[in-house]
């Protein structure tokens, strides 16, 4: 264990109270000034750490790092973040990045994350609000041995094991939005961006990113994405630690990761179904260039919207933005 490591580990056992530098240096046989350059890296990591003359060093409960050892401790899965975990102060986007590292060969199970991101990335070219400090930003790599028309699949169980980690943790009244976005009173709490590479009729490598809006306060949100976002903070009135959110999805995203390699989907999409609560709902569905108003008669195991459109004609919408009929302005429909 390096002596950051000591240090940190000594800060948490006497979690909230205050210790002495003197004490610590006795403690851990290392200087006051080593100890002060230590306290330093860890307030850069994102501990708080407060420090004052008398009394020494105090490790706050607001401290919310989300450091690859912060998550490592206490993970609890076999493959995935087990070999590897990229932590980024601050990156453009963590798919660009994990396209990269998975393109030059980096295992399944690959979790890039970032305190920051300087170019999050949406669905459809849109962008991600990525300020620090309240978010999670991360990125999978997972190399399963489907075909790339199966791939959807994999988009939807995410939105599953986010909206069934979401309950068990915190109860939130939650809802999918197709495809995947999680709402929380009708605004966007999490969004998943899938990215693909396909070599010939298999998948070489699927790149699953997940951007949650934990701690974030409502002012925080730049006006034009206000009156549609919210975060954990807003729907709890409570701060969320972000390692517990992480650690308990990747564990649940493991177990439903072996279900859908066994060939075991139809659970899956049946509570896809369920959290979702669209099927024969009157909606409006824009696709670029298009819009499709109609009944939605299923939501198919690739992901597929069906919908009965207003001359009476089935669609298959394969991706849009869905607004349903209580929601629009009686024009609309
Ligand atoms: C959406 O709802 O439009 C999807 C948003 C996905 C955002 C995440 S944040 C981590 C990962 N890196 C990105 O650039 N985008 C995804």
């Amino acid at each position: 264990m390096t002596t950051k490591d000591q240090l940190l580990l000594y800060l948490k056992e006497n979690h909230e109270n205050w210790v002495s530098g003197e004490l610590i240096s006795n403690n851990l046989a290392v200087s006051r000034s080593a100890i002060w350059k230590h306290i330093r890296k860890l307030k850069e990591e994102g501990y708080v750490i407060e420090s004052a003359p008398k009394k020494g060093y105090l490790l706050s409960k607001a401290s919310d790092p989300i450091t690859a050892d912060e998550i490592r401790q206490g993970l609890c899965t076999n493959v995935l973040g087990r070999k590897n975990i990229i932590y980024l102060k601050e990156t453009d986007s963590t798919n660009t990045r994990a396209k990269e590292l998975a393109t030059q060969g980096a295992p399944e199970g690959t979790l890039i994350i970032a305190e920051k991101q300087t170019n999050g990335r949406g669905r459809r070219g849109r962008s991600w609000f990525s300020p620090p400090g309240g978010g999670i930003y991360f990125s999978l790599i997972l190399r399963p041995a489907i075909s790339p028309g199966e791939t959807p699949r994999i988009t939807l169980m995410t939105a599953v094991v986010l909206a069934e980690t979401l309950i068990s943790l915190m109860k939130l009244k939650l809802r999918i939005k197709w495809p995947n976005d999680i709402l929380v009173n009708g605004k966007k709490l999490a969004g998943i961006l899938t990215e693909i590479s396909t070599e010939m009729d298999a998948v070489n490598y699927i790149v699953v990113g997940l951007g949650m809006n934990v701690n974030t306060r409502f002012e925080k949100f730049p006006s034009e994405i206000k009156k549609n976002a919210t975060s954990i903070l807003i729907e709890t009135g409570k701060q969320f630690p972000r390692i517990r959110l992480i650690q308990n999805y990747l564990k649940l995203y493991e177990q439903y990761y072996d279900m859908f390699k066994k060939n075991n989907f139809e659970p899956i999409m049946n509570r896809w179904r369920e959290l979702a609560d669209i099927i024969g709902k009157q909606i409006r569905v824009d696709v670029i260039g298009k819009t499709h108003i109609g009944k939605v008669i299923d939501v198919d195991n690739d992901g597929v919207l069906i919908l009965k459109d207003n001359q009476g004609v089935l669609q298959r919408i394969f991706s849009g933005d869905v607004t349903l009929a209580r929601q629009l302005p009686a024009r609309s429909l």
